[in-house]
């Protein structure tokens, strides 16, 4: 395949970027600076300039574009940030797509669609939540229509929390963990809906060339964990207490909007698209990824 990859440099690109290499597949990079490597393509979403050629030709685009969402306190600026980094560059590739008649997109979203739904099992056919995270997918995911009206195969990439040792969310919180000041977020009982790295990889390898996969999918592992149950896996995993207790009130304090939408709340997500497909997660409980990917 010939695949070309949008926010190729982040913590899913990159891991999906090499895999694809070495399963042999031709990979081209869409970045937003001057190419530095001849399989670098240069595109400004902001602009709206994609390079036709570069799309010319491909089997898939994948787009993984998007400020991060706890990079920084959410100011009104930096909600526009998160907005417009995932909306907009959905927009001009879809675009883009839709022009050159590539036939598969696709494009990253993520669990928080569903907004808060406390111990309730989310599959894709739940309806969006309503706070800043669910509109933002649920526009980010609209924005991919200039696509699919024209006949690519969309598939919406509804993530949860990604684990790598290398990045992310594990990636920080690990060092914390690791002497002993891990702890739960407010009362423990929201659900963190987790996956792998390595299973996020494959599930968008096994998207892209499955052609029974369109629309919404929970790239989630098959049993997701409430934040207690994930906060005594981690502490586990690094075999260090993880005795603490972050309140609510304390969290948001600090850390605003962010705190109650972002940490505070959560989606008992599960894979009915992927194993309905039937997709074979490598890692299927938190303590085997957590084990997994912390001995790397
Ligand atoms: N990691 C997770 O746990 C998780 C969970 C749910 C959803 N997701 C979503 O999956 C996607 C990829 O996640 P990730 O963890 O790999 O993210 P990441 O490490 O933060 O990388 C995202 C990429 O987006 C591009 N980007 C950054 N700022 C941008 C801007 N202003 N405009 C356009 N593009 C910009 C960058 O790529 P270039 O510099 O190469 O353009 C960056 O490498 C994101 O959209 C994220 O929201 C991730």
């Amino acid at each position: 395949m010939r695949v070309v990859v949008a926010g190729s440099s982040g913590l899913i690109g990159t891991a999906l970027v090499s895999s694809l290499r070495s399963d042999g597949h031709d990979v081209v990079r869409l970045v937003r600076r001057p190419t530095a490597a001849p399989d670098e393509a240069r595109w400004n979403p902001e602009r709206g300039q994609v390079p036709a050629a570069a799309l010319r030709g491909a089997d898939a685009v994948v787009n993984l574009c998007g400020v991060g969402i706890g990079d920084a306190r959410w100011s009104g600026a930096y909600k526009q940030l998160i907005r417009d980094s995932r909306i907009t560059s959905t927009d001009v590739l879809a675009t883009a797509v839709a022009d050159v008649g590539v036939p598969v997109l696709a494009n990253a979203s993520a669990v928080g669609y569903y907004g808060d739904r406390g111990s309730r099992v989310v599959t894709e056919a739940t309806s969006p939540g309503t706070d800043f995270l669910a509109t933002t997918c649920l526009d980010w995911e609209r924005a991919t229509t200039p696509a699919s009206a024209a006949g690519t195969r969309t598939v919406l990439l509804r993530s949860g929390l990604v684990l790598s040792p290398r990045g992310g969310a594990l990636g920080r919180l690990r060092g914390l963990y690791s002497v002993g000041l891990g702890g739960r977020l407010g009362d423990g009982r929201q659900y963190f809906p987790w996956i792998a790295l390595e299973d996020h990889v494959d599930a968008v390898k096994f998207a892209l060339t499955h052609d029974d996969i369109e629309g919404p999918v929970n790239l989630t592992g098959p049993a997701p964990v409430t934040n207690a149950e994930f906060t005594a896996a981690l502490a586990r995993a690094v075999h260090r207490p993880a005795p603490w207790v972050v309140p609510g009130f304390a969290l948001t304090a600090v850390l605003g909007e962010f705190a109650r939408i972002g940490l505070l709340a959560g989606q008992r997500a599960i894979p009915e698209v992927l194993e309905a497909a039937g997709f074979q997660f490598r890692r299927n409980t938190i303590g085997e990824a957590l084990g997994s990917v912390l001995t790397r």
